[in-house]
């Protein structure tokens, strides 16, 4: 077993309080590492050195094709390392060993991406009048905060440090207490390059301490944040309490929409495969089904026969679906199938099960709910595991009202060959993205992706979210 130390201002440290957290592998229950506690003096020390840095002329002088190569260098570092950090995703995560290869390649894409974008965010030039030059550009903020959940950990990581250095930040990273061993990694890769103290920090520790202290920090610029709507409300907050931008990204309960004119073997592959992936532990997971009446017997045969044919196991063994994570989100889980077993039916599925030689991993079956009545807790909350929810429509209207009928709104799929009805939907539903006839579009690198309602705040990825990390400054020039 390995003690891990966080990394503030270029050292590696132990917390403050000398205490420690335990890491487990969620398929096996064995404990395989520990991570220091962080708590608010370590914040403290974090924030502080990434401000120092931020005010250095060190950093200031590094230009924005230098800030590129960083990103690339970590990508390359990343892409060397892919292996080992695929098999680290998988047993911290629990996630099936391909996943996280995904999850890895998707970490390198977003380094490049961004990279790549460092020197190409430029400023507007406005006309006012003769003798008046007015220009616009865009400044780093200083130092962002960037709070980190436990289901995609490289990935979510990835995505926001490195359009937060593109653009010139510095930035103090809170992994998940559940899950830091990649990001524990991929702080050993900045560690070896030859940056300036204080660029890059990363604290270990539990939300309600080192994440609380970090949101609300009164020296941090930016908050970016994913997990919980009621968790990213008290972040918002606490950032607001310093007038400090949050951008938060928190959960769905996404629809898949299939009519019966959709292409039925790649509807019914695209519907499992957006709930199963990582035992459905994802923000953007399709946990509901809704399916046009007429067609429900057909389809949903399918699906329940694809259900069975799921393989369950542990993450290095690469089944179909891991484990969840902790006995946390498995009570939860199974609390909910426990209430679809009396007001509901569940039609595959609806049990925990043994993984042999796994005793202690947590495993639920891919299970599917039908009859589920439209305002229940099982058709209006994030389940956050292997379990799809199953309704029933006449019509676009209809489709469209039972879409737009929770408080989410982060991801939809449209499935069927009518391109005027899928047009129509798309422009009509509440929804930070919506896939037509796919679902996730290989990782979605360059899109913007966030949530409308009360899935979030702002966007990620893509271009688009480099501008979350800079401010705006205007200047205006008399000249005779
Ligand atoms: P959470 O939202 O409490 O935790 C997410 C991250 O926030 C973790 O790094 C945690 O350490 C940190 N955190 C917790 N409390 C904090 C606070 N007061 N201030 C600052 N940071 C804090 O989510 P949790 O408890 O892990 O899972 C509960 C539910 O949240 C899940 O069942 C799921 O529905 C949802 N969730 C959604 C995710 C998404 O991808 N949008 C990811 C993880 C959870
Ligand atoms: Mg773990």
């Amino acid at each position: 077993m390995q003690h891990f130390k966080m990394y503030i201002n270029g050292n590696w440290v132990e917390s403050k309080k000398k205490e420690h957290i335990d890491v487990k592998n969620p398929s096996n229950g064995s404990v395989f590492a520990s991570i220091p506690r962080a708590t608010q003096e370590d914040v403290e020390d974090a924030v502080n050195a990434a401000r120092t840095a931020f005010r250095s002329e060190k950093w200031r002088s590094i230009k924005p094709h230098e800030r590129g190569d960083i990103l690339f260098a970590i990508a390359d570092k990343i892409k060397a390392d892919r292996d080992e950090l695929a098999r680290l995703e998988s047993m911290d995560v629990g996630k099936p060993l391909s996943q996280a290869y995904a999850d890895v390649d998707a970490a390198i894409r977003y380094f490049r991406f961004y990279g790549g974008a460092a020197d190409k965010v430029m400023g507007d030039t406005i006309p006012i009048e003769d003798g008046l030059l007015d220009y616009v550009v865009r400044e780093p903020l200083g130092v962002t905060a960037h709070i980190v959940p436990w289901n995609y950990p490289l990935q979510i990581i990835s995505r926001s440090v490195a359009a937060a250095i593109a653009m010139g930040n510095t930035v103090v990273v809170k992994s998940a207490e559940d899950t830091p061993m990649t990001a524990m990694r991929l702080t050993e890769f900045f560690d070896a390059l030859d940056l300036p103290a204080g660029v890059f920090n990363h604290i270990t520790g539990f939300g309600y301490e080192a994440g609380a202290a970090l949101s609300a920090h009164p020296l941090i610029n930016h908050v970016t944040f994913t997990g919980s709507v009621g968790t990213g409300i008290e972040v918002g907050k606490a950032a607001m309490e310093n007038v400090v931008p949050s951008t938060l990204e928190l959960g769905g309960k996404s629809p898949n929409i299939v009519f019966s004119d959709c292409d039925l073997e790649k509807t019914v592959e695209g519907v499992v495969r957006a709930i199963v992936q990582n035992a459905g532990q994802t923000c953007s997971a399709g946990a509901r089904l809704l399916i046009e009446e007429s067609f429900k017997n057909v389809f949903l045969q399918k699906v329940i026969e694809k259900f069975e044919g799921l393989t369950v196991g542990a993450g290095l063994d690469d089944k179909d679906l891991g484990p969840i994570l902790n006995e946390k989100q498995y009570n939860h889980v199974l609390s909910l199938i426990e209430q679809a077993k009396k007001e509901a039916s569940v039609v595959a599925g609806g049990n925990p099960i043994t993984v042999k030689g796994c005793e202690d991993g947590l495993y639920v079956q891919p299970t599917i709910i039908d009859e589920v009545s439209r305002d229940s807790k099982l058709a209006q909350e994030e389940i956050f595991g292997p379990v799809l929810t199953v309704f029933t429509f006449v019509g676009e209207s209809e489709a469209l009202d039972l879409a737009n009928s929770t408080d989410y709104g982060l991801v939809t799929g449209i499935w069927t060959q009518d391109i005027s009805r899928a047009h129509y939907l798309a422009s009509r539903i509440d929804s930070g993205q919506v896939f037509i006839n796919n679902y996730g579009a290989g990782g979605g690198v360059q899109m913007p992706f966030g949530g409308y309602k009360k899935s979030g705040i702002g966007r990620e990825k893509g271009w688009i979210a480099l501008y979350n990390y800079t401010q705006i400054k205007n200047v205006a020039v008399k000249y005779n």
